[in-house]
């Protein structure tokens, strides 16, 4: 990756993505049921969502559903595929309101024909806003993402609109899910856990990466605020040194 033009001008990310953990430990440690803690976290997702649009962050991607999480106890993912179809019928009148164009990316096919439908809705209803671009990942994988991306290209070669030879970094990052969006700037994880756990593992490649302890239906304003402030302390080098930093910013 080459030294962004604008890289003067990172101070403020263009692109920010969550791994939003800690809804579980949040319940328990209130001796509540862990549905209740993802109850929780959809207001700490709506709180997030509107700080970013006042900040003028371009793109927001949160990880709501990954690929392994159909293995949890069936109540809990009938639970989760409620609540994410509740939620695009009771925010889709905001999030048009609000100028947030939102896209689901994932493998869809899991998910059952209303939400389905719902996810088609949203997408379509909201397609034209211009203001944060929202990304919500579900059953997502990182990498799922970069097999769909070989997938895509195997058929393109197939069909004789692609030469192998030409297959560059640039070329395959075009079939990834978030092609058309900035690289990721800063990803934040919640409640303690320092790992990736395959969510964007392409579009990571140059990300700042801040870690918190607290819990993901905790994390508000003044939590966003220390990981923005984290951000601007990092010096972006790229691959490049200090100093010729210095002089691009000259
Ligand atoms: C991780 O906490 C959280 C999830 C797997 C679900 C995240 C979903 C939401 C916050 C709802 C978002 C809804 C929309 C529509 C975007 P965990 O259950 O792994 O917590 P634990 O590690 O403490 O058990």
């Amino acid at each position: 990756m080459s030294i962004p033009d604008n890289v003067h001008a990172l101070k403020r990310p263009r692109h920010i993505a969550i791994i939003m953990d800690g809804n579980g430990r949040w319940a328990k440690r209130r001796h509540l049921p862990r549905m209740l803690g993802h109850q929780e976290g959809v207001k700490a997702v709506r709180k997030v969502i509107k700080l970013c649009g006042e900040m003028r962050i371009e793109a927001l991607t949160l990880f709501a559903f990954s690929s392994e999480n159909w293995q949890r106890p069936e109540q809990e993912v009938n639970y989760l595929m409620t609540l994410f179809l509740n939620t695009l019928k009771n925010e889709i009148d905001k999030l048009t309101k609000n100028n947030v164009q939102l896209r689901m990316v994932g493998n869809l096919e899991g998910f059952n024909q209303p939400l389905r439908e719902w996810i088609d809705k949203s997408q379509t209803l909201t397609a034209k806003n211009t203001g944060l671009q929202l990304v919500i990942a579900v059953n997502y994988s990182g990498q799922w993402d970069i097999v769909q991306a070989a997938q895509k290209i195997i058929n393109q070669v197939k069909a004789g609109k692609l030469e192998t030879e030409i297959l560059t970094r640039e070329i395959f990052a075009e079939y990834l899910s978030l092609a058309d969006l900035p690289a990721v700037d800063l990803l934040i994880r919640t409640s303690g856990e320092y790992r990736i756990s395959n969510f964007l593992l392409w579009q990571l490649a140059y990300s700042e990466l801040y870690f918190t302890d607290i819990l993901w239906p905790d994390f508000d304003e003044h939590e966003l605020n220390k990981a923005l402030q984290f951000y601007t302390q990092r010096e972006r080098r790229f691959g490049c040194i200090s100093e010729q930093l210095a002089e691009i910013n000259a």
